[in-house]
């Protein structure tokens, strides 16, 4: 695999520093409540995975994959469910944990979608955010890091599919 054009931006070390701290803030807000982790697919498999090791609490994985038609189309913030939760999140305290928010209009539907499901409480965990692009308003309970405005990958978030595995965040340069 060929990464000359892709500049380290976090390293392995810093991200696990940082989840090991959004672990032990979760931990310490739901004060002995279970707690369902909902993944959004793809991007947010290597960040659940390690952030689910540092929450100290009885603790429930689900996914979710959602495609949202992009901003340039008529359809701009209408999220297409292609898989949705194997169970029903009622009356449960529910974290969405997402690789990166972008424009928001993703999350935002989703959040409004979920939320009619009666969870007991809905929050919302990025590894990343990019705010300047932000295009809805989004209440984010827990952030890792605020990116600049370029692509990213790594750590889960690709480029054409590509890049998902890099155990480092990278910014593709030259795009
Ligand atoms: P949005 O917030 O609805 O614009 O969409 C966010 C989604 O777009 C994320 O969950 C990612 O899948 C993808 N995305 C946004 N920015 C990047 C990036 O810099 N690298 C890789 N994927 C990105
Ligand atoms: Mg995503």
């Amino acid at each position: 695999m060929n990464n000359t054009n892709i500049s380290i931006y976090l390293t392995e070390d810093e991200i696990t520093e940082r989840i090991k701290e959004l672990g032990q803030q979760i931990t310490k807000d739901y004060n002995n409540e279970p707690v369902l982790l909902v993944g959004i697919l793809k991007g947010s498999v290597i960040f659940l995975s390690e952030l689910a090791k540092r929450i100290d609490l009885p603790v429930t994985i689900d996914f979710m994959t959602v495609s949202s038609y992009g901003a340039q189309t008529a359809s701009s913030g209408v999220i297409n469910v292609k898989q949705d939760l194997s169970d029903s999140i009622e009356g449960k305290n529910v974290i969405i944990i997402e690789d990166i928010i972008d424009s928001g209009n993703t999350l935002n539907r989703l959040i409004q979608l979920l939320a009619v499901r009666n969870p007991k409480t809905l929050k919302l965990c990025t590894l990343l955010d990019k705010p300047s692009r932000r295009q809805v308003d989004i209440d984010v309970d827990y952030t890792g890091f605020i990116v600049p405005d370029k692509f990213i990958v790594g750590y889960g978030l690709d480029w054409d599919q590509k890049y998902r595995n890099l155990p480092y965040i990278g910014i593709v340069e030259n795009l």
